[in-house]
Protein backbone atom coordinates (compact mmCIF):
# COMPACT_ATOMS: atom_id res chain seq x y z
CA UNK A 1 0.00 0.00 0.00
CA UNK A 2 1.26 3.33 -0.95
CA UNK A 3 2.41 5.34 2.75
CA UNK A 4 0.10 8.48 3.09
CA UNK A 5 1.43 11.96 2.51
CA UNK A 6 1.90 13.61 5.60
CA UNK A 7 0.09 16.97 6.01
CA UNK A 8 1.07 18.10 8.94
CA UNK A 9 2.70 17.29 12.67
CA UNK A 10 1.30 18.83 15.63
CA UNK A 11 2.55 18.41 19.69
CA UNK A 12 -0.30 15.67 19.90
CA UNK A 13 -1.39 14.90 16.74
CA UNK A 14 -0.13 14.10 12.88
CA UNK A 15 -2.67 15.00 9.87
CA UNK A 16 -2.15 12.87 6.30
CA UNK A 17 -3.74 12.96 3.23
CA UNK A 18 -7.51 11.23 3.38
CA UNK A 19 -8.90 8.65 0.97
CA UNK A 20 -11.18 11.21 -0.54
CA UNK A 21 -10.94 14.75 -1.75
CA UNK A 22 -11.29 16.92 1.32
CA UNK A 23 -11.05 14.66 3.89
CA UNK A 24 -7.99 14.00 6.03
CA UNK A 25 -6.62 11.30 8.82
CA UNK A 26 -5.92 12.55 12.00
CA UNK A 27 -4.01 10.36 14.34
CA UNK A 28 -3.56 10.87 17.83
CA UNK A 29 0.00 10.71 19.14
CA UNK A 30 1.13 9.52 22.88
CA UNK A 31 2.77 13.08 23.33
CA UNK A 32 1.89 15.05 26.31
CA UNK A 33 3.58 18.66 26.11
CA UNK A 34 2.49 21.62 28.18
CA UNK A 35 4.31 25.64 28.39
CA UNK A 36 4.35 25.73 25.14
CA UNK A 37 6.36 22.39 24.49
CA UNK A 38 9.09 23.27 27.10
CA UNK A 39 7.84 20.10 28.97
CA UNK A 40 7.09 16.82 27.44
CA UNK A 41 6.84 13.36 27.74
CA UNK A 42 5.04 10.18 25.82
CA UNK A 43 2.63 8.43 27.89
CA UNK A 44 1.50 4.88 26.95
CA UNK A 45 -2.75 4.63 25.84
CA UNK A 46 -3.11 8.76 25.94
CA UNK A 47 -3.77 9.07 22.03
CA UNK A 48 -6.04 5.93 21.97
CA UNK A 49 -8.08 7.79 24.64
CA UNK A 50 -8.34 11.22 22.94
CA UNK A 51 -9.26 9.55 19.49
CA UNK A 52 -12.11 7.84 21.56
CA UNK A 53 -12.83 11.25 23.84
CA UNK A 54 -12.96 13.15 20.93
CA UNK A 55 -15.00 10.92 18.86
CA UNK A 56 -17.36 10.80 21.25
CA UNK A 57 -17.75 14.83 22.01
CA UNK A 58 -17.73 15.88 18.25
CA UNK A 59 -20.21 12.94 17.23
CA UNK A 60 -22.81 14.30 20.28
CA UNK A 61 -22.22 18.04 19.22
CA UNK A 62 -23.17 16.65 15.49
CA UNK A 63 -26.34 15.31 16.90
CA UNK A 64 -26.98 18.52 18.35
CA UNK A 65 -26.43 20.00 15.24
CA UNK A 66 -23.13 22.00 15.97
CA UNK A 67 -21.31 20.95 12.53
CA UNK A 68 -18.06 19.84 13.22
CA UNK A 69 -15.49 18.06 11.13
CA UNK A 70 -15.43 14.88 12.39
CA UNK A 71 -16.49 12.47 9.70
CA UNK A 72 -15.82 8.43 11.27
CA UNK A 73 -13.06 6.68 13.53
CA UNK A 74 -10.96 4.75 11.36
CA UNK A 75 -8.83 2.62 14.38
CA UNK A 76 -7.29 3.32 17.40
CA UNK A 77 -5.78 6.00 16.93
CA UNK A 78 -6.84 7.31 13.96
CA UNK A 79 -10.33 8.92 12.77
CA UNK A 80 -11.29 10.46 9.17
CA UNK A 81 -12.23 14.29 9.47
CA UNK A 82 -13.14 16.92 7.00
CA UNK A 83 -10.39 18.82 5.81
CA UNK A 84 -11.11 22.90 6.20
CA UNK A 85 -9.31 26.27 6.61
CA UNK A 86 -7.94 26.73 10.16
CA UNK A 87 -9.37 30.00 11.87
CA UNK A 88 -6.33 31.15 13.51
CA UNK A 89 -7.75 31.45 16.85
CA UNK A 90 -7.79 29.60 19.96
CA UNK A 91 -11.00 29.89 21.45
CA UNK A 92 -11.66 29.91 25.18
CA UNK A 93 -14.42 29.33 27.18
CA UNK A 94 -14.23 29.64 31.21
CA UNK A 95 -17.24 28.97 33.37
CA UNK A 96 -15.30 28.71 36.90
CA UNK A 97 -11.90 30.70 36.81
CA UNK A 98 -8.53 28.81 36.32
CA UNK A 99 -5.11 29.08 34.88
CA UNK A 100 -4.29 31.79 32.58
CA UNK A 101 -7.07 34.11 33.69
CA UNK A 102 -6.78 32.85 37.33
CA UNK A 103 -3.40 33.92 37.66
CA UNK A 104 -3.53 37.02 35.17
CA UNK A 105 -6.55 38.82 37.88
CA UNK A 106 -5.61 37.53 40.88
CA UNK A 107 -8.44 35.14 41.46
CA UNK A 108 -9.10 32.07 43.54
CA UNK A 109 -9.04 29.08 41.00
CA UNK A 110 -12.30 27.46 41.06
CA UNK A 111 -14.73 30.71 41.64
CA UNK A 112 -17.88 30.76 39.83
CA UNK A 113 -17.69 33.13 37.18
CA UNK A 114 -20.48 35.79 36.31
CA UNK A 115 -21.39 34.18 33.10
CA UNK A 116 -19.43 31.65 30.69
CA UNK A 117 -17.14 34.05 29.25
CA UNK A 118 -15.16 33.69 25.46
CA UNK A 119 -11.99 34.64 24.66
CA UNK A 120 -9.27 34.25 21.49
CA UNK A 121 -5.92 33.64 21.89
CA UNK A 122 -3.93 34.35 18.27
CA UNK A 123 -2.40 30.75 17.42
CA UNK A 124 1.23 30.69 17.08
CA UNK A 125 3.16 29.02 19.03
CA UNK A 126 6.45 30.97 18.45
CA UNK A 127 4.67 34.43 20.15
CA UNK A 128 3.05 31.52 22.82
CA UNK A 129 -0.51 32.07 21.83
CA UNK A 130 -0.70 35.16 22.60
CA UNK A 131 -4.56 36.66 24.02
CA UNK A 132 -5.80 38.73 21.64
CA UNK A 133 -8.97 41.18 21.60
CA UNK A 134 -11.85 41.12 18.88
CA UNK A 135 -10.44 44.09 17.78
CA UNK A 136 -6.75 43.02 16.68
CA UNK A 137 -9.23 39.55 15.08
CA UNK A 138 -10.74 41.80 12.94
CA UNK A 139 -8.43 44.41 12.03
CA UNK A 140 -5.96 41.80 11.43
CA UNK A 141 -7.98 40.24 8.80
CA UNK A 142 -8.33 36.71 10.68
CA UNK A 143 -11.93 36.67 11.16
CA UNK A 144 -15.20 38.73 10.36
CA UNK A 145 -17.07 40.11 12.75
CA UNK A 146 -19.84 37.79 11.49
CA UNK A 147 -17.23 34.92 11.70
CA UNK A 148 -16.32 36.41 15.18
CA UNK A 149 -20.28 36.42 16.40
CA UNK A 150 -20.50 32.93 14.63
CA UNK A 151 -18.16 31.58 16.45
CA UNK A 152 -19.06 32.85 20.25
CA UNK A 153 -22.55 31.85 19.44
CA UNK A 154 -21.21 27.97 18.48
CA UNK A 155 -18.74 28.04 21.37
CA UNK A 156 -21.35 28.53 24.01
CA UNK A 157 -23.91 25.90 22.16
CA UNK A 158 -20.63 23.45 22.68
CA UNK A 159 -20.03 25.03 26.31
CA UNK A 160 -23.77 23.86 26.86
CA UNK A 161 -23.66 20.16 25.17
CA UNK A 162 -20.29 19.51 27.32
CA UNK A 163 -21.13 21.41 30.42
CA UNK A 164 -24.13 18.93 30.78
CA UNK A 165 -22.79 15.91 29.50
CA UNK A 166 -19.63 16.31 31.86
CA UNK A 167 -22.28 16.99 35.00
CA UNK A 168 -24.07 13.23 34.33
CA UNK A 169 -20.66 12.13 34.95
CA UNK A 170 -19.72 13.79 37.67
CA UNK A 171 -17.56 16.11 36.46
CA UNK A 172 -17.58 19.75 36.69
CA UNK A 173 -16.30 21.55 33.25
CA UNK A 174 -13.99 24.43 34.34
CA UNK A 175 -12.75 25.62 30.71
CA UNK A 176 -12.29 24.84 27.79
CA UNK A 177 -10.37 25.64 24.06
CA UNK A 178 -11.64 24.26 20.78
CA UNK A 179 -10.69 25.54 17.65
CA UNK A 180 -12.87 26.37 14.10
CA UNK A 181 -12.52 25.91 10.68
CA UNK A 182 -13.94 26.51 7.26
CA UNK A 183 -15.23 24.48 4.46
CA UNK A 184 -17.04 25.94 1.78
CA UNK A 185 -20.13 24.42 -0.11
CA UNK A 186 -20.52 26.07 -3.67
CA UNK A 187 -21.07 29.65 -2.62
CA UNK A 188 -21.45 29.57 0.73
CA UNK A 189 -18.99 29.03 3.48
CA UNK A 190 -19.34 27.89 6.59
CA UNK A 191 -18.04 26.88 10.06
CA UNK A 192 -17.41 23.80 11.48
CA UNK A 193 -15.60 22.42 15.12
CA UNK A 194 -12.53 21.08 14.17
CA UNK A 195 -8.80 20.21 15.96
CA UNK A 196 -10.44 18.04 19.14
CA UNK A 197 -12.18 18.03 21.88
CA UNK A 198 -10.37 16.16 24.64
CA UNK A 199 -9.02 16.65 28.45
CA UNK A 200 -5.62 17.84 27.11
CA UNK A 201 -7.83 21.12 26.10
CA UNK A 202 -10.30 20.83 28.63
CA UNK A 203 -10.11 21.45 32.75
CA UNK A 204 -12.10 19.04 34.34
CA UNK A 205 -12.77 18.55 38.26
CA UNK A 206 -14.72 16.06 40.28
CA UNK A 207 -17.78 17.68 41.59
CA UNK A 208 -17.17 15.84 45.00
CA UNK A 209 -13.89 16.08 45.01
CA UNK A 210 -12.50 18.78 43.00
CA UNK A 211 -9.50 15.95 41.66
CA UNK A 212 -8.53 17.28 38.05
CA UNK A 213 -9.13 14.89 35.72
CA UNK A 214 -7.33 16.85 32.66
CA UNK A 215 -3.78 18.04 31.36
CA UNK A 216 -3.30 20.06 34.72
CA UNK A 217 -2.18 16.40 36.03
CA UNK A 218 0.77 16.46 33.95
CA UNK A 219 1.43 20.13 33.93
CA UNK A 220 1.45 20.17 37.69
CA UNK A 221 2.65 16.86 38.25
CA UNK A 222 -0.43 15.23 39.95
CA UNK A 223 -0.11 11.65 39.19
CA UNK A 224 -0.51 9.69 36.16
CA UNK A 225 -2.66 11.44 33.27
CA UNK A 226 -3.77 8.35 31.38
CA UNK A 227 -5.38 7.08 34.51
CA UNK A 228 -7.20 10.33 34.78
CA UNK A 229 -8.09 10.15 31.20
CA UNK A 230 -9.16 6.58 31.31
CA UNK A 231 -11.86 7.56 34.56
CA UNK A 232 -12.98 10.25 32.18
CA UNK A 233 -14.01 7.71 29.71
CA UNK A 234 -15.01 5.01 31.99
CA UNK A 235 -17.58 7.75 33.53
CA UNK A 236 -18.96 8.90 29.82
CA UNK A 237 -19.40 4.93 29.00
CA UNK A 238 -16.80 5.45 26.37
CA UNK A 239 -14.72 2.94 28.30
CA UNK A 240 -16.17 -0.41 29.75
CA UNK A 241 -16.84 0.56 33.59
CA UNK A 242 -14.10 -2.50 34.64
CA UNK A 243 -11.28 -0.91 32.14
O1 LIG B 1 -4.00 28.21 30.23
P1 LIG B 1 -5.41 28.72 30.17
O2 LIG B 1 -6.02 28.88 31.52
O3 LIG B 1 -5.56 29.94 29.33
O4 LIG B 1 -6.24 27.56 29.44
C1 LIG B 1 -7.64 27.62 29.30
C2 LIG B 1 -8.13 26.29 28.71
O5 LIG B 1 -7.68 26.17 27.37
C3 LIG B 1 -7.60 25.07 29.45
O6 LIG B 1 -8.62 24.07 29.46
C4 LIG B 1 -6.43 24.61 28.60
O7 LIG B 1 -6.25 23.20 28.68
C5 LIG B 1 -6.88 25.00 27.20
N1 LIG B 1 -5.77 25.37 26.32
C6 LIG B 1 -5.41 24.53 25.28
N2 LIG B 1 -4.38 24.87 24.45
C7 LIG B 1 -3.71 26.01 24.61
C8 LIG B 1 -4.06 26.89 25.66
C9 LIG B 1 -5.10 26.53 26.51
O8 LIG B 1 -6.02 23.48 25.10
N3 LIG B 1 -2.71 26.31 23.78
Amino acid sequence: MARRKKIYEGKAKILYEGPEPGTIVQYFKDDATAFNAEKHDVLDGKGVLNNRLSEFFMLGLNQIGVPTHFLKRLNMREQLVRSCEIVPLEVIVRNYAAGSMAKRLGLEEGQALPRPMVEFSYKDDALGDPLVPEEYIISFGWASQQDLDDIVALALRVNDFMSGVMYGAGIKLIDFKIEFGRVYEGEFMRLIVADEISPDSCRLWDIETGAKLDKDVFRRDLGSLTDAYTEVARRLGVLPANT
